[in-house]
């Protein structure tokens, strides 16, 4: 099937597809990512939490417990907002965050990848645009695409995207989604002074902005800094998530909303599933409510440290001269430039072959990806197999090289 609303031959099939689906292409890395299944390979091109911080006996407890309790209406239809403790929960959070967030402007959802597809229904018409990061979120760039907006791609440094570039943004953005802590796929933390800087230029641009932040609670040195909804609270509709300091599973994310966007956001949300599981939402309140996370962020911090130090020795000891990284404070990314003459995505067969994988950096590219680019996680491995993949990784990119010279 394509991606066209033409009629397809009818002798073969009666379905049509709608002409968003063209913009719904199978990545080429999806494909190539399954061969990081393979046993024997080591993957670093997982996008996932280590699942040994998975707080099962907790969730476990908590599950008699609602079942226990209110075992009817954690069963039945529910609100299409969220759970009201659940809101009050995460409108306390938010409000010490010192962003402005009313339970009545929070919205639960079915994760944060759906708070960034109904942002993309309810704001993006086609050839609107949606301006991003260069590189951004790969999941952001899928779920705005079937509106069909024009992506406008913003310079940036190891600080963020530039405050100039925000500011030359055309009148009539629909908004700019950023990422201000331990960026996926960079790791990059946007300083606090670039913060009030891109917050005053996308003002003076009239561009609002959507912050997705999934990641600062895992940070490994300090804490990240406010959050830019605590700067620009009318313009600026913030993004969280429970899958990175609880579990993904859940689907349980929240976005705080501007008040003019409630309605519709409400409305499309209501369309896409009515509402979130209330069962996981009524567990994930059963499990925090007491300040459960205040103990085990911390674990999560100490795990995902120790890898990431690991993963910077290896780096340092097995990358060949001419390699670019930074260590990144929080999250779960490195962000490495390969030497000149080495391209990520023609290399990973090779890299697969030798049993480690990664994400080619181009995939988070709205447009003109740098090909010298991957995403390495370093949080499902251990310190052990992060040293093992590095050094095969190293050993790739250094026989590449000798040959490219030879040749
Ligand atoms: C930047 C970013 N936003 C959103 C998501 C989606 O998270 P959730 O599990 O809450 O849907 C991810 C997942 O990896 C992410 O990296």
């Amino acid at each position: 099937m394509t991606g066209s609303s033409a009629p397809s031959d009818s002798t073969k099939s009666p379905w049509h597809l709608a002409a968003r689906c063209a913009r719904m292409n199978p990545s080429v890395i999806r494909e190539i990512l399954k061969l990081t299944e393979l046993p024997g390979v080591r993957s670093l091109a997982g996008g996932l939490p280590s699942a040994e911080t998975f707080p099962v006996e907790a969730m476990r407890e908590a599950t008699a417990k609602v079942l226990a309790e209110n075992p009817r209406e954690a069963l039945q239809y529910a609100a299409s907002e969220g759970f009201a403790p659940l809101r009050e929960w995460v409108s306390a959070k938010m409000t010490a965050a010192g962003i402005d967030a009313p339970a009545d402007r929070v919205l639960i959802t079915s994760g944060s990848q759906q708070g960034l597809d109904l942002i993309g229904k309810v704001m993006l018409d086609a050839g609107s645009t949606v301006a991003v990061e260069t590189p951004t979120y790969l999941g952001a760039l899928q779920a705005f695409n079937p509106n069909e907006p024009r992506f406008a791609s913003v310079a940036g440094d190891n600080d963020g995207p530039l405050p100039d570039a925000v500011a030359a943004l055309e009148r009539g953005t629909r908004f700019m989604y950023v990422l201000p802590n331990f960026q996926n796929p960079t790791g990059r933390v946007i300083p606090d002074a670039r913060r009030d800087e891109i917050v005053a230029a996308a003002q003076r641009a009239g561009v609002p902005l959507v912050e997705d932040n999934p990641y600062g609670d895992l940070w490994y040195d300090q804490a990240p800094p406010k959050p830019i909804a605590s700067r620009w609270s009318e313009g600026t509709l913030y993004l969280g998530s429970f899958s990175k300091v609880l579990a993904p599973g859940l689907r349980l994310g929240y976005m705080i909303c501007p008040k003019p966007l409630y309605p519709k956001l409400l409305q499309s949300k209501q369309a896409a599933d009515l509402h979130t599981a209330g069962f996981n939402q009524r567990l994930v309140y059963e499990v925090i409510r007491n300040g459960f996370l205040d103990q085990h962020v911390p674990t999560i911090r100490d795990r995902y440290r120790t890898q990431r130090d690991a993963m910077a020795t290896a780096l340092k000891a097995h990358m060949p001269a001419g390699s670019e990284w930074q260590a990144p404070s929080g999250g779960m990314f490195f962000w490495v430039r390969m030497p000149a003459g080495c391209d990520a995505l023609a290399l990973l067969p090779k890299a697969v072959e030798a049993g480690v994988a990664y994400v080619p950096g181009s995939a988070f590219y709205a447009d003109q990806p740098d090909a010298r680019t991957a995403r390495l996680s370093f949080v499902t491995l251990s310190p052990a197999d992060i040293e093992d993949a590095v050094s095969r990784l190293g050993a790739v990119l250094k026989a590449h090289l000798a040959t490219a010279v030879a040749a």
